[in-house]
């Protein structure tokens, strides 16, 4: 079996194309074995993974949770919210006390940068990162770009934009990483006060006007403004926002092309997306959710054989 070169999922950033390339022909394999009658294979029996969560999450939980089951792992979910956490219980202690229970890999998702990062330089088992604050969330880059070369044959070359929140965005750092190793060429769009200032380091097209960048672009990946994460106003409100950076099905319309319209989610309806516009021909926005059990079971599927 092919290996990864890590044995860690911490980010996209220390991975290298060939790890890409060996998750999506190992994803490619799951998508069959998801969509036939009996979903489940015995790939991961006898694998205990708990699924450790600090931040609220949908997608990527029950994703993750479900890409285990069929894997035919054991697995248990902690949520910190009604956790020991509340009583004082330090991020490693917790997770120590879970690893005692005999578990052999941790999915984390937490509000701080670099935390499964500490994490690695003190357990043992295998981590992936569910997310980490504003930094990076590489199972949601890999199925991103997953759902691209499903929808274009390749990212050789492709133009995709992503538009919306760059500053507080893990996807938008995750997604530049993983476009960028595949050959892509990437723009990145949104008010100059949710652009970082490194932006231009990472070899990125900045525009500042929606409607160019969709001119541009094969492919936009719109995100979500991040309010919880912004403790000063970036814009002045978010009616705004939608009026100068909101896409809708007309402006699709109006261009001279097909575009590929995704979304990460949670959709903002009515801010950053109109409900015509995320429901329209254009939008992959539920494939992208379904690419993503095929992709976090073949995350979870060689990092297992990583360590055995
Ligand atoms: N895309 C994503 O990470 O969604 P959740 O926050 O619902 O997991």
């Amino acid at each position: 079996m092919s290996k990864l070169s890590q044995r860690h999922l911490l980010g996209i950033k220390n991975i290298t194309r060939e790890d890409i390339e060996l998750i999506f022909e190992t994803a490619d394999n799951f998508k069959q074995v998801i969509n036939r009658p009996i979903k489940k294979v015995p790939s991961l029996r006898d694998v205990t993974i708990a699924n450790v969560f600090f931040e609220n999450s949908t997608r990527t939980r029950l994703s993750f949770e479900l890409a285990q089951k069929r894997l035919s792992a054991d697995v248990i979910n902690f949520s910190a919210s009604n956790s020991s956490v509340k009583k004082g219980e330090t991020l490693l202690d917790t997770v120590n006390n879970i690893l005692a229970m005999k578990v052999d890999m941790i999915v984390m998702r937490h509000a701080s940068a670099g935390a499964p990062h500490y994490l690695a330089k003190h357990i043992k088992a295998n981590i992936i990162n569910a997310g980490d604050g504003t930094h990076e969330h590489p199972t949601q880059a890999l199925l991103d770009a997953f759902s691209i070369r499903e929808k274009l044959g390749n990212l050789e070359g492709k133009k995709i934009a992503i538009i919306g929140d760059i500053l507080h965005s893990r996807v938008a750092l995750s997604n530049i990483f993983a476009l960028k190793k595949l050959g892509a060429q990437v723009m990145v769009c949104g008010p100059p006060t949710l652009l970082p200032k490194f932006i231009t380091s990472l070899g990125v097209i900045v525009e500042l006007d929606v409607k160019k960048a969709l001119e541009w672009c094969e492919v936009a990946n719109v995100l979500r403004i991040q309010l919880e994460r912004q403790q000063i106003k970036y814009f002045p409100s978010l009616r705004e926002y939608s009026i100068y950076y909101g896409i809708n099905k007309k402006m699709l319309a109006g261009l001279k092309k097909e575009i590929v319209l995704m979304h990460p989610g949670p959709i903002n309806r009515g801010v950053e997306l109109s409900s015509d516009a995320a429901d329209s021909t254009h939008s992959v926005i539920l494939d992208q959710v379904e690419n993503g059990v095929a992709i976090r079971m073949a995350v979870l599927y060689l990092l297992a054989g990583a360590t055995n």
